[in-house]
């Protein structure tokens, strides 16, 4: 059955789990489709883990778009979220609305995402009246890694807490369909998915929240940049490529590969006359 925003929405009410992940192309946005997993983020961490950048800062629409039209052609059930990039969003209203939809018209996403809290309430609510819906994302927001000083945990003193909270109501109030909550303490993620009635999806916001996501790469140990305390690596697939990788390498030097079974035949009679023809090979 297709996911939508109010299936997420029933689920928080019913107390159901959400399950969601990234993915960036076709192949890995079926295979995420058919676990079943309720919703696929197109996240800007296609910067780090796709086009090996150092931050999400670098990402264009063009990169956005360009993944979300793959993502959305894989996902039969999976709502497709997609991330609008730094700067996006930033400049003024119109061009945040302009970009949101563009996400939706060229990239194929059901909904936009966005980092910020208060200061982008206006920006919620103009993109949420042009019916385009929106997840927020607070908290440890990836875009302010050079305002946050590095990929700092967020609200851990009371006024930081009681920022993330406002944050969070703000984001609600505007009309944002769900929020990410990323790397707040455990018992900040539970307070703040009891204060809102839209779902919350952590992301190292501990245990209590609505749902949680997290990047395929991470949670495959694909990636071997630097690995946060709440991923849990549920297979090892980085180790298994290398090793698929190394072995195809050894077997081509040896000849093992190609085998029988992987080569094509043509009858002897018309080899041999090719052979007359054009020679024996050298
Ligand atoms: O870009 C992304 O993958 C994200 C998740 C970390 C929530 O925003």
């Amino acid at each position: 059955m297709k996911n939508t925003t109010a299936s997420l929405q029933k689920q928080k009410q019913q107390q159901e789990k959400i399950s969601m992940l990234t993915a960036y192309d076709y192949t890995t946005a079926r295979l995420v489709d058919k676990a079943g997993i309720n919703a696929i983020l197109v996240g800007d961490s296609l910067g780090m883990v796709i086009l090996g950048y150092e931050n999400t800062l670098a990402v264009t629409m063009e990169d956005m778009i360009h993944h979300s039209k793959a993502v959305a052609r894989g996902a039969e059930n999976a709502l497709v979220v997609t991330d609008l990039p730094f700067l996006s969003y930033h400049t003024s209203v119109e061009e945040a609305v302009l970009n949101a939809g563009r996400l939706l018209k060229e990239g194929a996403a059901q909904a936009v995402k966005l980092e910020g809290g208060v200061e982008f309430a206006e920006v919620i609510q103009a993109i949420t009246r042009a019916s385009i819906p929106v997840m927020g994302h607070i908290g440890l927001t990836p875009q302010s890694v050079h305002s946050f000083g590095g990929f700092k945990i967020q609200g851990k003193t009371e006024a930081a807490a009681r920022k993330v909270i406002e944050d969070a109501l703000a984001v609600e109030a505007a009309g944002a369909f769900a929020v990410v909550l990323e790397g707040v303490p455990e018992k900040l993620g539970q307070l703040i998915t009891e204060l809102l009635t839209i779902p919350t999806i952590g992301i190292g916001a501990g245990r209590y929240t609505d749902g949680q996501v997290l990047v395929y790469q991470d949670m495959l140990a694909m990636y071997d940049g630097f690995q946060p305390k709440f991923v849990k690596q549920y297979a090892a697939i980085g180790e298994d490529m290398v090793a698929a990788f190394a072995n195809y390498h050894q077997e081509v030097g040896s000849q093992a590969f190609p085998a029988d079974e992987h080569v094509f035949a043509i009858q002897s009679e018309v080899m041999d006359t090719l052979r007359q023809e054009f020679g024996e090979a050298k």
